[in-house]
């Protein structure tokens, strides 16, 4: 057996061990031995941003803005503050996205604000545009006076109609992965951290929230917010609206539009559990207090994990708390991501799938071993999909490709499942003990800092695999991290009430009945649903829907997984109830998918999905229309060949 150990290579370097390897051709060359210096030392390797932080670093944003509904637009200065690294160099380079920059100042040794003469580089689709801003020697703090457009892609903008209560306007920003820069100027990428503060003037009658501490209004009607600990910027965040706040305890409590608070409060009454089992595994919770807020239905998102303030879809709000998983996930990104953090979005899965297995180990924690191993076989069947989907082998791989084209591609399954896999894989090997030890060791010693997949690969060496060589081989490694696909040592979930859940299936298909449904959870009908056989007819899924009452369930995971196999019977009887979930509901993992469905149907459902779209698409946040508008262009361009 070939042992899983860098003791031949001639630097001693287990990272270039791995960059030597056959899969792992794109790794960085190593760039100090220990792992603390390996994270501060930046090298640029992110490639989606135009700053660049190898050589100057923003290390505060002060933001001072008026949040104007009539325009939709913010509008007011950012101030920057910044370190040089290489003191050569004396440009700063920031993003931005359909920023108007008015001016640009910048704070001289004596004390005053002078203008800066900037230039902004030609727009690119994915990045943005670069601002370049020449600074004298001993400056280190800029002004950039700006708006943002009313078709920023980090920002939402809803009319009064568009929100529950009908009274009074709506926004919510979405910076992750690359929106910040639609907010404000910034060093954009996941590599910088900054501490920010915030200003804002708001209409009457409207609560604004961010990512941050929150202070009271002040006597000139301003709100003032400051985030201490350094954060990557696409954690920057932003909600204004008709907002009401119910606590859970004395520091976790629920924000939303009146008419759904008392039920999110209730939903999401087990979060502070959550909390505990997090702290317990991982050490303690360094955020202060903990909200969640339940945005508009539009919300493209389960969750966004904004520090102090995750972000929420009310299609979560199913009554029975069934999909709080998503909590836990989100709760659990304040250690994976949030604390630490991944440097580029090629790494996503040091964010996402740390946090899908942290989010099932708190699961299991409070729910126990079966609702734990449900939620892993589902996830493993959704990961199999997009593995079988994947454009190219690459994007199967845990560490992304260097010519991978929009961060987007870095959040599939691949990330999320096989990176859990992945480290249920490492906890069997090593086991449960010691693995849990290891990781509350990691988020210590990488707490706020940011890291990548190399980084990890040398910690997990140094840290756990040096003293138990036995426990895996390189080549296991390379096969998760470097290689396609789903390795052979994943774990296969087996969870025993699946098992039941495929015989009463078998059952239902061959005409029997599918036996005691009635206590059946979430989970059960999902698996029930997924798994139905290609080819039903419509009696069937008239039979499925008389036996069960799927079209319009109230359970949005429910709903979805029956409009799928409808959608793949061609069963147009679910039509209206399937209009108006496509009318009401903005989340992208149904909505991408059900268009997509209908798109490569065949040419009635395909133009029915684009007159549906047609009457959406206003109501959609712009990440989904701009992720729609690419699968039907890409549907269309199937049709064409
Ligand atoms: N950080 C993600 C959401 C995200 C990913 C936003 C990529 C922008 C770009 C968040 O933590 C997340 O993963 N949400 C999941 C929920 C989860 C339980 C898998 C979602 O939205 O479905
Ligand atoms: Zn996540």
């Amino acid at each position: 057996m070939r042992l899983f150990k860098p003791a031949t290579l001639v630097t001693g370097s287990f990272v270039l061990a791995l960059g030597l390897s056959a899969c792992g051709n794109e790794t960085k060359a190593p760039t100090a031995a220990k792992p603390t210096a390996a994270a501060s030392k930046i090298v640029k390797d992110d490639k989606f941003t135009h700053a660049n932080y190898d050589k100057v670093r923003m290390t505060h944003l002060s933001l001072n803005l008026d949040v104007n509904f009539d325009e939709k637009v913010l509008d007011g200065t950012a101030t920057i503050d910044f370190k040089v690294v290489d003191p050569k160099t004396h440009i700063l380079k920031l993003d931005t996205k359909d920023l108007t920059i008015r001016s640009v100042q910048g704070l001289g040794r004596n004390g005053q604000w002078a203008a800066l003469d900037y230039t902004l580089a030609d727009k690119d689709e994915v990045l943005g545009t670069m601002l370049e801003i020449p600074f004298s020697k001993g400056m280190n703090k800029v002004r950039i006076d700006y708006r943002t457009s009313p078709t920023a892609e980090g920002l939402q903008w809803l009319s009064p109609e568009q929100t529950a209560g009908k009274k009074k306007p709506y926004l919510f920003s979405q910076a992750q992965a690359l929106n910040a820069r639609t907010m404000t100027p910034v060093q954009d990428t996941p590599a910088v951290r900054i501490t920010y503060d915030a200003t804002l003037r708001v209409p009457d009658g409207l609560l604004p929230l961010m990512s941050a501490e929150q202070g009271d209004k002040d006597e000139n009607g301003e709100y003032h917010f400051k985030m201490p600990q350094p954060i990557p910027s696409y954690l920057l965040a932003i909600a204004v609206g008709d907002i009401k706040f119910k606590a859970i305890n004395d520091h976790i409590g629920v924000y939303a539009e009146e008419y759904i608070l008392d039920a999110s409060a209730e939903e999401f009454s087990e979060t502070p559990l959550m909390e505990e089992a997090n702290a317990k595994l991982y050490g303690p919770y360094r955020w202060g207090r903990y909200d969640l807020i339940v945005l508009p239905p539009s919300f493209p998102f389960g969750g966004m994990e904004n520090p102090r303030l995750s972000f929420m879809t009310p299609t979560l709000i199913a009554g029975d708390k069934s999909l709080t998983n998503v909590v836990a996930h989100e709760l659990a990104h304040s250690w994976s991501g949030n604390l630490v953090t991944n440097s580029s979005w090629r790494d996503a899965w040091l964010n996402e799938g740390f946090t899908s297995y942290v989010e099932n180990r708190v699961m299991e924690d409070l729910y126990g071993v079966e609702r734990a191993e449900m939620e892993q076989y589902l996830g493993l069947e959704d990961l199999k999909r997009d593995v079988a989907n994947a454009a190219r082998p690459e994007l199967t791989h845990l560490k992304m490709p260097a010519d991978l084209a929009h961060p987007d591609d870095a959040f599939t399954q691949v990330s999320y499942v096989k990176g859990q896999f992945f480290l249920m894989f490492l906890e069997e090997r090593f086991g449960r003990a010691k693995f849990d030890a290891f990781l509350k060791q990691y988020f210590d010693t990488y707490a706020f800092k940011s890291l990548s997949t190399e980084d990890f690969i040398k910690y997990l060496h140094d840290h756990l695999h040096k003293d138990n060589p036995d426990a895996l081989t390189r080549a296991e490694l390379d096969a998760w991290v470097y290689g396609p696909g789903i390795p052979d040592t994943a774990k296969q979930p087996k969870p025993d009430a699946f098992t039941k859940v495929d015989k009463a299936r078998t059952a239902w298909l061959a005409g029997d009945t599918a036996g005691d449904t009635s206590k059946w959870s979430t989970h059960e009908w999902l698996h029930f649903l997924n798994n139905m056989p290609d080819g039903l007819t419509n009696v069937q899924l008239k039979k499925l829907d008389d036996d069960f009452s799927f079209n319009g369930h109230q359970n949005a995971e429910i709903a979805f997984a029956w409009y799928m196999q409808a959608i793949k019977a061609d069963y147009s009887d679910v039509d209206t109830e399937l209009e108006k979930f496509l009318m009401t509901v903005g989340r992208g993992k149904f909505i991408y998918r059900l268009y997509g469905a209908l798109a490569g149907l065949n040419d009635d459902a395909s133009s029915w999905a684009k007159g549906v779209y047609a009457k959406a698409r206003p109501g959609y946040h712009p990440i989904a229309q701009r992720r729609i508008d690419a699968v039907f262009a890409k549907a269309d361009a199937e049709v064409e060949k």
